[in-house]
């Protein structure tokens, strides 16, 4: 799946492909991951993990060779209709025009696709802070015209000892039998 780069003019025409995550691919997604500085910072190897054993329900966008936004996911094994979207990150040049709501249908469709017409619910647990995550998972309910229905989920304390986490209540999205047009 090809999509204009943001952010970049000029002679050029330089394209976005939203492709799966493969193992070069981990050190660049720590990258992006920690120059949001929002997201828990995951360990390489995590990602690495993400990026093989978990590519099929992840997706990056690569700017010609440039990594610059990816989505964690996988399937969680009591249940199986679910995509649980865990991470997305748009690196910060990136932000705002689009990217982040590219990369999240373009993942949907190719999980529906591999489901063969079997409807996806997607979750993701999201802080009462964060607006921007808040903002992009509304309007991918809201483009597929589908329910988002929020429940208490990962509380602070089970997060950080400390209090330095805020909770991390859980969207459910779906179920969505076809991708946005
Ligand atoms: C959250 C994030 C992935 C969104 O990606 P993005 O490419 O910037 O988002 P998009 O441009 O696709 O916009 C998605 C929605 O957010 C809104 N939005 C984008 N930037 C915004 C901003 N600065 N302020 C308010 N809303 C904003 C858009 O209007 C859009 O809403 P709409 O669909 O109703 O029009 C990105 O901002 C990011 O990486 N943030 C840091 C990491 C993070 O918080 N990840 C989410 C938790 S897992």
């Amino acid at each position: 799946m090809r999509v204009p780069k943001p952010g970049k003019t000029g002679l050029q025409t330089p394209e976005i492909r939203l492709r799966r995550p493969r193992a070069a691919d981990a050190l660049a997604m720590h990258r992006v991951a920690e120059a949001t500085e929002v997201l828990d910072l995951n360990s390489t190897y995590a990602y690495l993990l993400w990026a093989t054993d978990f590519a099929d329900t992840s997706i990056v966008a690569d700017a010609d060779g440039e990594l610059v936004g990816f989505i964690t996911g996988h399937r969680p094994p009591p249940r199986p209709d679910v995509l649980f979207v865990w991470q997305v990150a748009v690196d910060p040049s990136a932000q705002g025009r689009g990217l982040g709501s590219q990369m999240l249908d373009g993942l949907l469709a190719r999980v529906l696709a591999d489901r063969r017409g079997q409807p996806v619910t997607v979750e993701a647990t999201v802080a009462p802070g964060n607006a921007h995550s808040r903002a992009l998972f509304g309007g991918f309910a809201r483009r597929l015209r589908v329910p988002l229905v929020e429940h208490e989920h990962f509380t602070a304390d089970l997060l950080a000892a400390d209090g330095g986490h805020e909770d991390e209540p859980i969207l459910r999205i779906g179920p969505i039998a076809e991708p946005p047009n």
